[in-house]
């Protein structure tokens, strides 16, 4: 059985309202979209599977060439519309091969560590379903549409989850499969431990993630990326 990483670099990043894509801008020298993928390159999969926008293949190939050889073949798919359709997309591609472990990785979150992936890896194979994820350090509030407290969560219950996800591949393809049947399931689904929640009866684990592994979402994010990666290479010393 193969493990296979999905890593998610289709997105527009309206929210950063750059010209280019978030995953696509330069940090350090390279874009962002190439760091997670040398950290996976390094984890315990077999195969990447590199989702992109149509038209940005040549581009990203451009940068792939710079890796060099890697024994690990990495597949470029074409993403969709939305986050859960260029999952759905990459786990398509997939559905006849032996697949045990797929982990699925937002390539906005650059500054992911190889311990965290290989936790991730073996929550997975333990109880199918795992996200990384930290406890809020902020009080949680939950707040109904007129901007008034509804109620406060026991913020020890709180959880600030992030990628890797990672899945049985069986599994979270059984659950993508039910959600892609039916639209009104698609509703509000930010990531992919809800399409399980959402339509299977398993439990997803919780895997201890790092505070460093933010998701540049916004300007003042790149920033703040910037300073994480230059403290990671002047312990780990990778460039491309
Ligand atoms: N993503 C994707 N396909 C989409 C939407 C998002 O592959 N249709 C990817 C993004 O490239 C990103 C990750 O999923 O790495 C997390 O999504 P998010 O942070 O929401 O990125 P964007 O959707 O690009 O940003 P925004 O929501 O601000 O437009
Ligand atoms: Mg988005």
């Amino acid at each position: 059985m193969k493990n296979l990483a999905i890593v998610l670099a289709a997105g527009k990043g309206s929210r950063m309202e750059s010209v280019i894509p978030k995953q696509y801008i330069n940090v350090c020298d390279k874009p962002l979209f190439l760091y997670s993928l040398q950290t996976f390159l390094q984890a315990s999969v077999d195969e990447i599977a590199l989702v992109v926008a149509k038209g940005e293949e040549a581009f990203v190939k451009t940068w792939l060439a710079k890796l060099g050889d890697t024994s690990k073949k990495i597949r470029i798919i074409i993403g969709g519309l939305e986050r859960y359709q260029s999952v759905y997309h990459a786990l398509d591609v997939y559905r006849a091969e032996e697949i045990g472990i797929v982990s699925i990785h937002d390539s906005a979150r650059a500054a992911i560590s190889l311990p965290v992936v290989e936790a991730s890896i073996a929550d997975a194979k333990q109880y199918k379903a795992s996200v990384v994820a930290v406890t809020s350090k902020d009080t949680v509030k939950l707040v109904d549409e007129g901007g008034f407290v509804i109620e406060t969560p026991k913020r020890e219950g709180v959880y600030l989850v992030q990628t890797p996800q990672s899945f049985d591949f069986k599994t979270l393809l059984k659950a993508y499969d039910l959600l892609m049947a039916k639209e009104d399931l698609q509703v509000g689904i930010t990531d992919d431990a809800m399409v399980v929640e959402r339509v299977l009866d398993i439990r997803v684990k919780i895997t201890k993630g790092e505070y460093s592994n933010i998701k540049v979402t916004t300007k003042e994010d790149i920033a703040f990326m910037e300073s994480i990666i230059k403290k990671k290479e002047a312990t780990d010393g990778q460039t491309v």
